[in-house]
C-alpha cells in the first residue's frame, strides 16, 4: 500500500483549512482508499468528555476512514482561544510525540492530512511553528487560499514562505469563503500563474457545508494517487 501525507496551510486563520481538508479526506474516502487526518496543534477547545476537544480535531475524526482515537489526532488540546504559542501556558509540544502520532495513524491508512494551525509561520508552542513542523514531518504542503480581497498577496506571500522552508508545495486549493468577492474567478486565474503549483481545486461557497459537493470539486488528483 502507497503511504502518503500532505501537511495543509493557509492564507491566514479562518479561512477554510479545515473545510478543505474534509473535502479532500471525503475525496480520497471515494476513490477507495483509508485516510486520516490531524490537528497536532489546536488552541481554542473545549471540555467534553472528561478532556479538553477541538472542532477541527472532532470533524476530521468523523471523517476518518477507518476509525482513529481522538488523541492520536489532537495530541495537544489548549484551551484559550489564542495562539497556541500563548494558550499552551508554557506547556512543552514535542515534535517527537506528534511525530509517533503521525506514524501511527500513517499505519493506520494510506493518507495522512495534518492540519497545521493558523498560517505558515505561525507559531504552534514558545520553540514550534507549522513550517517547523512540516519539515518534522517530511511531507509536502497543500496551501488553501481563503478568496477574499488580499488574498493574492496572502497566498504570494505564503508560497515564498514555504519554499524558503525548503519544504515541497504539492497544490493549492482555493476556498469560497466570501460569497461576495468579486471577480473571484479571475483572482483564481491571477494566482494560478503565479504559484507555481497544480491547483487542485476551486471550493464554491458551500453555506449548507457540503462537503461531498466540495469533493466533487478536486479534479486533478493524479499526481497525488
Ligand atoms: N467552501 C466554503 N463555503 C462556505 N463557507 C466556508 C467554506 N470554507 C470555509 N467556510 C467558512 O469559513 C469558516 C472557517 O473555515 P475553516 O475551514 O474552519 O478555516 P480554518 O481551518 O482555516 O481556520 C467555516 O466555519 C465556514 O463558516
Ligand atoms: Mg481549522
Amino acid at each position: 500500500m502507497k503511504r502518503r501525507g500532505f501537511f495543509i496551510t493557509g492564507t491566514d486563520t479562518n479561512i477554510g483549512k479545515t473545510w478543505a481538508t474534509v473535502a479532500l479526506m471525503r475525496k480520497f474516502r471515494q476513490l477507495g482508499h483509508t485516510v486520516a487526518g490531524m490537528k497536532p496543534v489546536a488552541s481554542g477547545c473545549e471540555w467534553r468528555d472528561g478532556r479538553l476537544m477541538n472542532q477541527d480535531a472532532l470533524l476530521i475524526q468523523e471523517n476518518a476512514f477507518p476509525a482513529l482515537a481522538y488523541e492520536q489526532i489532537n495530541p495537544y488540546a489548549f484551551e484559550p482561544a489564542v495562539s497556541p504559542h500563548l494558550a499552551c501556558a508554557g506547556a512543552e509540544v514535542s515534535v517527537e510525540a506528534i511525530l509517533v502520532a503521525y506514524d501511527s495513524l500513517q499505519a493506520q491508512a494510506e493518507t495522512v492530512l495534518v492540519e497545521g494551525a493558523g498560517g505558515w509561520l505561525s507559531p504552534l508552542s514558545l520553540t514550534l511553528d507549522n513550517a517547523g513542523l512540516a519539515g518534522a514531518l517530511q511531507i509536502p504542503v497543500l496551501l488553501v487560499v481563503g478568496m477574499r480581497l488580499g488574498c493574492i498577496n496572502q497566498a504570494r506571500l505564503s508560497y515564498q514562505a514555504i519554499r524558503h522552508s525548503g519544504v515541497a508545495c504539492a497544490g493549492w486549493i482555493a476556498a469560497g469563503i466570501d460569497p461576495d468577492m468579486q471577480q473571484a474567478a479571475a483572482c483564481v486565474d491571477f494566482l494560478q500563474d503565479h504559484l507555481d503549483m497544480p491547483l487542485l481545486a476551486v471550493l464554491p461557497h458551500s453555506p449548507a457545508a457540503d462537503f461531498d459537493l466540495l469533493a466533487a470539486k478536486f479534479k486533478c488528483l493524479e499526481f497525488l494517487i
